[in-house]
């Protein structure tokens, strides 16, 4: 049996009351929010008619992923992160600016402090026997499209088991394998050695994999390789580039996948490029340059705190 009882001056009062909307102090902002957060709820508990039971079931899982510390795991698997880059690109269409490289989501595995490099930076500390080795390089381009000296290119990825150093569950890798951060040379250009990273998966018989179960997806990702890009008078690019060879790359659980971030990763076996980057056999070699935008009124206008609080 179905009732409908949201639209009711009993229900619209509790909303108000529940948010504090109508009463003095707190922060007026996360009045705003919960208020509208508490009645869309409502709203679909009334609609859909979601039992008791099955509301439940959802404040269980919840705090199993509280517990298991990823709600910043499921978020992109849900969309959210994507979303939020949808609404920045929209934003910047608005304001008239072009992004040439394009934005993509930063994903929950970022960890601060990795070694700094200058103009070239091995990742990986050669431990993962099965890795292919990777040489990576490009320029990065400030916003009048000229070589940006001593900007700073933080990359960071997984290894051929799809494991994050920080975040391995065999904790096998050193603090900031495969992590670094690599200052442009006067051309504007960063390369790096690492090897090809695999796809990645959600913690199996995870909270997050156990939704995705439910909604009959997968929670795997193609091979990718993360960046923020910076320079001063430029605002902060988050991306990632994607690896055309996985099979994954168009069906990524995390929604990052995007046109001008799939990169080949072009086989070198001759002894001349070999040679050329101190290599001592066949490499994959991906060529890729970065674009950056200008700050919009002196600020960058889409910067976020999200590293400062993980942090503090
Ligand atoms: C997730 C993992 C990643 O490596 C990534 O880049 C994005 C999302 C995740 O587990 O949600
Ligand atoms: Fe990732």
């Amino acid at each position: 049996m179905s009732v409908k009882i949201f639209d009711t001056p009993e229900v619209q009062q509790f909303l108000r009351a529940v948010a504090n909307l109508d009463g003095q102090g707190g922060d007026p902002r996360t009045k705003q929010i919960v208020h509208r957060l508490m009645s869309d709820l409502f709203k679909a508990i009334d609609d859909l008619d979601i039992t008791p039971d099955e509301y439940w079931t959802g404040i269980a899982w919840l705090n199993e992923l509280g517990t298991a510390g990823q709600a910043g795991l499921i978020s992109p698997g849900l969309g959210v992160d994507h979303f939020i880059d949808l609404r920045l690109d929209a934003v910047d269409e608005q304001l008239g600016v072009e992004n040439r490289t394009p934005r993509t989501i930063e994903g929950p595995l970022y960890v601060a402090g990795a070694p700094v490099e200058h103009g070239f930076a091995r990742l990986d500390d050669g431990s993962d026997e099965s890795g292919h080795p990777l040489v990576m390089q490009g320029t990065v381009y400030d916003a009048e499209g000229k070589p940006a000296p001593g900007a700073q290119v933080e990359v960071w990825h997984c290894d051929t088991r799809g494991f994050y150093s920080h975040f391995d569950p065999t904790g096998k890798q050193a603090p900031f394998n495969m992590r670094r951060t690599i200052i442009a040379d006067e051309q504007g250009r960063y390369r790096f050695r690492s090897i090809v990273p695999s796809g990645y998966g959600v913690p199996p018989g995870s909270p997050t994999e156990k939704l995705l179960t439910a909604l009959g997806r997968h929670g795997q990702r193609p091979a990718h390789i993360h960046f923020f890009i910076s320079a001063d008078g430029h605002r902060k690019l988050t991306t990632q580039i994607n690896l055309a060879h996985d099979p994954l790359v168009n069906d990524d659980f995390a929604h990052a996948t995007r046109d001008g971030l799939v990169c080949e990763v072009v086989e070198r076996t001759d002894e001349a490029s070999i040679k050329a980057h101190g290599m001592d056999g066949p490499f994959g070699e991906i060529n890729f340059d970065f674009h950056l935008t200008a700050l919009v009124d002196g600020v960058d206008n889409q910067i976020n705190e999200r590293r400062v609080r993980a942090a503090a």
